[in-house]
């Protein structure tokens, strides 16, 4: 088939190495042309993944992937484009306590990228959205904005393939993972199906696509509620004297219990977001959702109090915080607590350095971002910042004062080493067992 992928992000780049690969001819398109020029130069734009690196090559050399700024004709299109949240321009404290109902998805994106390829739709085309979408979506603001743009979309094959893929792990788990399709009708769902087929070794399920929107919401909003129950824990433990990180892993000896980690918040342009998805679409019915969103998103604010406490009566003025990605070992900012972290610590004159081996403009030698610093926090559980060495730490810093919002340091060493230290959710000054 001949496919025409609209977005060569984290989910649209990736899948347009692997159908190439199967034996597609595929057309990734995307409108910022940096991404495009950077590809014909040979230069990825996502890294750190796995065999993806070598597989680019393959298919651009052997001429069965393509990228450009606009579609063309094909078989199959597939939207792979943003679905963030509309941002206000409230202030870092408003946007904390801004009500989640209020929250109203921008699907500003998926529609520009529909309105291109309508054009190019031909009758009998199978057009999917794999972006992750409000309830509804693929029929009324992808088949509605076709009409709108005069296709005839009783013609086409539509269908909604959202995903489940981990940055870091990209290739393997688009590979690998078990799969839902929804089609608009059963024939779109199989037909998405068999052209996923062709790369997809996990099981694929065919449904409906209000059912497969709604699937990749609840997902994503269960892990988010999880997330909260423990970060509401982690809260409790403290209250309590307490260690939450010992509590929580024996806790998940039991075999039917798994408390995923407490942190600093939740981030990424998924779980941090899908969740208002579902209030949108039903805001008096989403009660537990609500209230998982407001835990998470506050927890930034419970981590500047843990700092404030370890201070005491002499403010800190300089902060170094380690870790801009919102999760380990992967260069993504998006929604990311340590951002946020940082912008509250800003709103109190306090000045502030953050350091991401994974992210570009984060990237300074640590060395220079830990010189005169009063505070570290800890915000990202890079493993190159689970294995620093506190005395090398203790060098460079002005003050010895250390805040873990991720449970990975270890007390002993670092209070030998002179640091006073707070871990998020110990409230018990022990090691994790
Ligand atoms: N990244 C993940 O791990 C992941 C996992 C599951 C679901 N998703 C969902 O997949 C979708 C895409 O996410 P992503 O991480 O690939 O995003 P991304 O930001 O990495 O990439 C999206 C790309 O689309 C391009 N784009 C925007 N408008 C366009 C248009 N009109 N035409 C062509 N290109 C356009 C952007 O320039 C960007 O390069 C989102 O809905 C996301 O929620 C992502």
């Amino acid at each position: 088939m001949k496919v025409c992928i609209m977005g060569m992000g984290y989910i649209g780049f990736p899948t347009a190495c692997l159908l190439a690969n199967a034996g597609h001819h595929v057309v990734g398109v995307d409108v910022n042309t940096a991404i495009i020029n950077s590809l014909h130069e040979g230069q990825l734009h996502i890294v750190n993944e796995e065999g993806l690196a070598a597989l680019a090559q393959k298919v651009f050399s052997d001429g069965s992937l393509t990228v450009c700024d606009q579609p063309s004709r094909a078989d199959a299109f597939i939207i792979a484009v943003p679905t963030p949240f509309k941002h206000s321009n409230d202030n870092i404290r408003e946007r904390i306590f801004r009500p989640e109902a209020s929250y109203q998805a921008d699907l500003g994106y998926v529609i520009s990228a529909t309105r291109a390829i309508a054009p190019f739709v031909q009758p009998g085309n199978l057009v999917i959205l794999e972006s992750t979408v409000p309830p509804g979506t693929t029929e009324e603001v992808v088949v509605g904005t076709l009409r709108e743009e005069g296709v005839d979309t009783s013609q086409l094959l539509v269908a909604h393939a959202p995903e489940r893929v981990l940055p870091g792990n990209l290739l393997a788990e688009l590979v690998q993972n078990d799969r839902v399709i929804g089609g608009l009708t059963p024939a779109a769902g199989e037909a998405a199906a068999a052209l996923y087929r062709s790369f997809v070794r996990g099981c694929i399920s065919i449904t409906d696509a209000k059912t497969a929107e709604l699937v990749k919401l609840m997902e994503n909003t269960y892990r988010d509620v999880n997330i909260a129950l423990a970060n509401e824990f982690a809260l409790v433990c403290e209250h309590l004297k307490v260690n939450a990180w010992e509590a929580m892993s024996l806790a998940n000896r039991h075999p039917r219990v798994q408390f995923l980690r407490p942190g600093p918040g939740v981030g990424g342009h998924c779980i941090a977001v899908d969740p208002y998805f579902v209030v949108e679409a039903a805001p008096t019915l989403t009660d537990l959702i609500q209230t998982a969103r407001r835990i998470n998103r506050r927890m930034p604010l419970h981590v500047v109090k843990l700092l404030h406490e370890l201070e005491g009566n002499q403010p800190v003025q300089r902060v170094a915080i380690l870790g801009a990605s919102y999760k380990a070992d992967v260069g993504d900012d998006r929604e990311s607590p340590s951002l946020e972290i940082a912008q509250l610590l800003e709103s109190e004159g306090i000045e502030v350095k953050v350091h991401d081996p994974f992210i570009a403009r984060y990237n300074l030698p640590l060395e220079d971002m830990l010189r005169g610093a009063e505070a570290l926090l800890l915000l990202t559980d890079h493993a190159v910042y689970a294995s620093l060495d506190p005395n090398w730490v203790r060098e460079l810093v002005s003050r010895p004062l250390l805040v873990d919002a991720r449970g990975v340091v270890s007390l002993d060493n670092w209070c030998a080493a002179g640091f006073q230290v707070k871990i998020l959710g110990c409230g018990q000054q022990l090691v994790m067992v």
